[in-house]
């Protein structure tokens, strides 16, 4: 008897090496590109992501170094962070991958993984897409390889050592550098008056903050504003879907500045959806330590996380030293 299954399989593959996309290993993983979908094989299966969300979510996991926690890259797939090493997973958050012990995690040096993920994200990237941007602002990123784009993939996140503004620190936006996006022409930009008591100038300082929010060249991508400590304010303009379903090891505070998200809440382990929550102006929520979440973005809307940095947190929370909430009702 004869089978009929190889010819198909081969001319797929042969379609995929004449696109002109690297194909990337690590591990026992391998990723491979067409002009659609990332495919990622590791042992026992394989499993594909449409190559638009696969590249945002990468994009995402390199310029935040691995995040906080997790970054699922959708129901199956992503990587967690335990700052220094990271396990690339397939299956590890999913139920059904779990109770039928289809799930395959593999650890890295952080720093290894990362090289094959910047290698990947700046080969797959075409000329034309910027995975950091709202769709409705960037080109496409489909085809087989042209080009590519390698400027928008670099862009250091901004970080404020204190706060913006303020002497040796993030310097302000310009309408030439940053002019204010489309969607936000309504919001002022004044500045404010400071008026210090003698002895204390020098000492004071306000900046307009929405001001300087609005001119964020980027969506879904936090960039800390004001810092004490540990205590981090993470201020993002929001369009169109977080890429990644991030499942924090920590608790974060949403404050939503205006317009509207509403974010998709689920169990951290399993992937069981615990809650709905729309967000309007002013309002202020917190994500448990143990759930995972994605948000979504009508309209171009600002959002503040608020990011508590201290490094013993996520033991303290695994080891339930920390109730995964911060408020008892
Ligand atoms: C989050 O995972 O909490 C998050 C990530 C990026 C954002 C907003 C929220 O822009
Ligand atoms: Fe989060």
């Amino acid at each position: 008897m004869s089978t009929a299954t190889s010819t198909p399989v081969s001319a797929a593959t042969t379609k995929k090496q004449s696109l002109g996309y690297k194909t990337f290993s690590i591990g026992k993983f391998n990723f491979e590109r067409d002009e659609y979908f990332a495919h990622i094989y590791y042992p026992g299966n394989q499993h594909i992501i449409p190559i638009d969300n696969f590249l945002r979510s990468l994009m995402r996991d390199v310029g935040w170094g691995f995040f906080y926690g997790t970054v699922n890259f959708d129901n199956v797939f992503g990587t967690v962070n335990h700052y220094g090493t990271v396990e690339m997973f397939v299956g590890l958050f999913n139920d059904a991958y779990r109770k039928t012990n289809r799930h395959f995690v593999e650890t890295f040096q952080s720093a290894d993984l990362r090289k094959v993920f910047e290698a990947m994200l700046d080969d797959w990237t075409n000329e034309g897409f910027d995975p950091y941007a709202a769709p409705d602002e960037t080109g496409k990123p489909f085809g087989p390889k042209h080009g590519s784009n390698t400027k928008a993939l670099k862009r250091i996140r901004q970080v404020a050592k204190r706060m913006v503004g303020l002497p040796g620190d993030l310097p302000y936006r310009t309408d030439a550098e940053y002019p204010v996006n489309r969607q936000f022409t309504d919001v002022p930009q004044d500045k404010p008056e400071i008026h210090a008591e003698p002895g204390f100038e020098g000492q004071v300082h306000a900046f307009n903050a929405f001001g300087y929010i609005v001119r964020s060249d980027v969506t879904w991508n936090p960039s800390v504003v004001s810092c004490v400590h540990d205590s981090q304010f993470c201020a993002t303009t929001e369009e169109h879907a977080l890429p990644i379903t991030h499942g924090n090891d920590r608790v974060e505070w949403f404050i939503q500045v205006c317009d509207e998200i509403v974010w998709d809440v689920d169990d951290g382990a399993t992937g069981r959806p615990r809650a709905k929550v729309t967000m309007k102006p002013g309002d202020v929520a917190a994500m448990p330590a143990d759930i995972r979440h994605k948000g979504y973005s009508p309209k171009r809307s600002i959002l503040v996380v608020w990011e508590n940095n201290d490094d013993r947190l996520p033991k303290m929370y695994a080891n339930h030293e920390l109730k995964p909430y911060p408020v008892e009702f």
